[in-house]
C-alpha cells in the first residue's frame, strides 16, 4: 500500500537542521504550535504576543488600514496571522526571508502561502533593502539568527536605506532583544540615528525581553 505522507507533528516535535539557522524546532505549546530555535522562540510564540503588543500601541485601525507591508524575517509567518486575523488587515505583503529551510517548513506546517496579498522573497534583507525602490506604510524589522539580529542591521548604511523606503507618515517596528550591555549602545546609537528624520518611541520589556522600537517618519 503506499505509503499517506502526513504533515502532522507528533507530541515530542519535530527537529530541522538549517545551515543558516542551526537547529530550528516544531514544538507545541499550550496547543499551537511554534517555531524554536535552539535558545529562542522565533515564531508563534512569545515573539507573536509582542509584535501584537507593538500593534495595539501603533492603533488598531491604523494596522487594519496598512496598505503596503514589509516584514523583513518572515520566520513562519505569524505577524502575518496577526496582521490578517487579529487586526482584519487586507493590504499587500512582502516577506523577505533568507534561509530557505525556514520558509520551507512556514509554507508546510504553518501554511503561510494560504495568505491571501502575500509575496514570499527568499533573499538577504540587507540587500533587498538597498536594492528596493517601492515605498511601504509599514515595515517590521525582525532579523534574528537565533537570539541576536546580525550586526549590519545596525549599520548606517541598513538604516538609510530604511528610512527612504518608508512612505511619509509611515511607522517602522524595529523588533530588538536588549539583553547586554553591547544590546543597550547598539539600540541607543540606531534611536539616535532615526531621530534626525523621524519620531521614536521604545516599548521596553515587552513580553520578558523585547524592546519594541517605533519609529514614525515626520
Ligand atoms: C524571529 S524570526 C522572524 C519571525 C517572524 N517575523 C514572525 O512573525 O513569525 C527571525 C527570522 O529572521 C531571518 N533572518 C535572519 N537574517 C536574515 C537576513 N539577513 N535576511 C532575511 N532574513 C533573515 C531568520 O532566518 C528568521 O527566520
Amino acid at each position: 500500500m503506499k505509503k499517506i505522507f502526513t504533515r502532522s507533528v507528533p507530541k515530542e516535535g519535530r527537529v530541522y537542521q538549517s545551515k543558516i539557522n542551526g537547529q530550528l524546532e516544531l514544538n507545541w505549546h499550550k496547543g499551537k504550535l511554534m517555531l524554536d530555535t535552539k535558545n529562542v522562540n522565533y515564531s508563534y510564540g512569545a515573539l507573536q504576543s509582542a509584535l501584537a503588543e507593538g500593534f495595539i500601541h501603533i492603533g488598531k485601525k491604523k494596522v487594519r488600514n496598512f496598505n503596503n507591508i514589509l516584514v523583513l524575517g518572515m520566520g513562519a509567518g505569524s505577524v502575518i496571522e496577526t496582521l490578517r486575523k487579529k487586526f482584519k488587515n487586507e493590504g499587500k505583503i512582502t516577506a523577505i526571508e533568507i534561509d530557505p529551510v525556514v520558509v520551507d517548513i512556514a509554507k508546510k506546517y504553518f501554511k503561510v502561502d494560504a495568505f491571501s496579498q502575500l509575496e514570499i522573497v527568499v533573499a538577504d534583507a540587507f540587500a533587498f533593502v538597498k536594492e528596493n525602490k517601492s515605498n511601504y506604510d509599514f515595515i517590521l524589522v525582525d532579523l534574528f539568527i537565533d537570539r541576536e539580529t546580525p550586526q549590519k542591521f545596525s549599520s548606517p548604511e541598513f538604516l538609510e536605506n530604511l528610512v527612504n523606503l518608508i512612505a511619509a507618515q509611515g511607522t517602522i517596528l524595529f523588533n530588538t532583544v536588549n539583553i547586554e550591555n553591547e544590546f543597550t549602545r547598539r539600540n541607543e546609537q540606531m534611536i539616535s540615528f532615526f531621530e534626525k528624520s523621524c519620531a521614536v518611541e521604545v516599548l521596553k520589556e515587552i513580553e520578558g525581553g523585547n524592546d519594541l522600537i517605533l519609529i514614525k517618519k515626520k
